[in-house]
C-alpha cells in the first residue's frame, strides 16, 4: 500500500509508472500492454499522461490496451459508454495506435457473446499478456465489474450489474432506471495474470480498503482477491487509508 496525501499526488505516482514502463518497453523496441480501467478514480491519473504527452513527447505509439469492462447494451457512441470514456479522456488527445485500442464492446450480439469474450481473452494472451493493470474499486471491492461472488477463476464474460452499482453509478446517466443492468468483464483471472497491478483508491472507499487489504481473501470481496497477486500496490489518498 502506497498512501499519498492527495488523489493529485497518487495519481501523477501512477501516471509515472506507467510512463516510465512505456518507455523503457520503447527503448527495448517492444510493445507495451496496459490494462485501462474507467470511473471517477483514473480520471486525473489519465489527464497527467495526456499532459506528459504533449509536454514531455511520450509516445503511446508502442502501448496496447485493453479496457476492463463495458457496459451491455450500450452504444458505444454514447456518452456513458467505456468506449467513449476512454477516448473523451485518454485517445483521443495521445498518439495511440487505434488498432491497439480494445474495449469490450457493449453491442457485441448476445447469443455470440461467449464466443467474443474468449476472443478477448485470446487477443491479450496472444499480445503476451497484460504488463501492467490500472484497476480502480467499487464500494462493494468490485475490481472490473467483477461483482461479489465473482469467482477466482473467472473469465472475461457478461454479468449482472449489482443494484448498489447501478446506484453508485447512476450519476452518469439520466436516472437509475437508464442503467444497464449487465455489463462485460474481464475475469478475475485474466486481471490476475497481469505481471504488476496497480489499484487507486480515493476518498470515501476507507471502509472497503481496509476489508480488502487487511482481512482474509474471500470471493465475497473481489479485490482481497489481489492478496494472492505477487504485484500488486494498492495506490491510495490519506482519506482512503483511514481505517488502515
Ligand atoms: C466502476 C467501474 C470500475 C471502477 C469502479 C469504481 O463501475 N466498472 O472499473 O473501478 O466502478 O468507480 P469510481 O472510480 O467511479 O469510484
Amino acid at each position: 500500500v502506497k498512501i499519498y496525501s492527495s488523489s493529485k499526488d497518487g495519481s501523477k505516482y501512477v501516471a509515472g509508472e506507467i510512463a516510465a514502463l512505456i518507455r523503457e518497453k520503447q527503448q527495448k523496441g517492444e510493445k507495451c500492454v496496459l490494462g485501462l480501467a474507467t470511473g471517477s478514480t483514473p480520471i486525473s491519473m489519465y489527464a497527467e499522461l495526456v499532459r506528459m504527452h504533449r509536454e514531455e513527447g511520450l509516445s503511446f505509439a508502442n502501448v496496447i490496451s485493453f479496457n476492463l469492462d463495458e457496459y451491455y447494451p450500450i452504444e458505444k457512441d454514447a456518452f456513458q459508454s467505456y468506449w467513449s470514456f476512454m477516448h473523451r479522456h485518454l485517445f483521443d488527445h495521445v498518439d495511440i495506435d487505434p488498432k491497439n485500442i480494445h474495449i469490450p464492446s457493449g453491442q457485441w450480439p448476445k447469443d455470440e457473446i461467449k464466443k467474443y469474450c474468449a476472443e478477448y481473452d485470446q487477443m491479450i494472451e496472444e499480445v503476451g499478456g497484460i504488463d501492467l493493470q490500472i484497476l480502480g474499486i467499487g464500494k462493494n471491492g468490485h475490481i472490473g465489474f467483477n461483482e461479489p461472488g465473482s469467482s477466482i477463476h473467472s473469465k472475461t464474460r457478461l454479468v449482472n450489474l449489482d443494484n448498489t452499482t447501478r446506484m453508485a453509478n447512476a450519476y452518469e446517466f439520466q436516472n437509475i432506471s437508464k442503467v444497464p443492468r449487465l455489463a462485460v468483464t474481464m475475469g478475475i483471472s485474466v486481471i490476475m495474470k497481469a505481471r504488476r497491478i496497480l489499484l487507486m483508491g480515493w476518498g470515501m472507499k476507507g471502509k472497503i480498503i481496509a476489508l480488502s487489504v487487511e482481512a482474509d481473501v474471500t470471493e465475497q470481496v473481489p479485490a482481497s482477491i489481489l492478496q494472492q497477486h505477487d504485484n500488486c500496490t494498492f495506490v491510495i489518498d490519506e482519506a482512503a487509508s483511514s481505517e488502515l
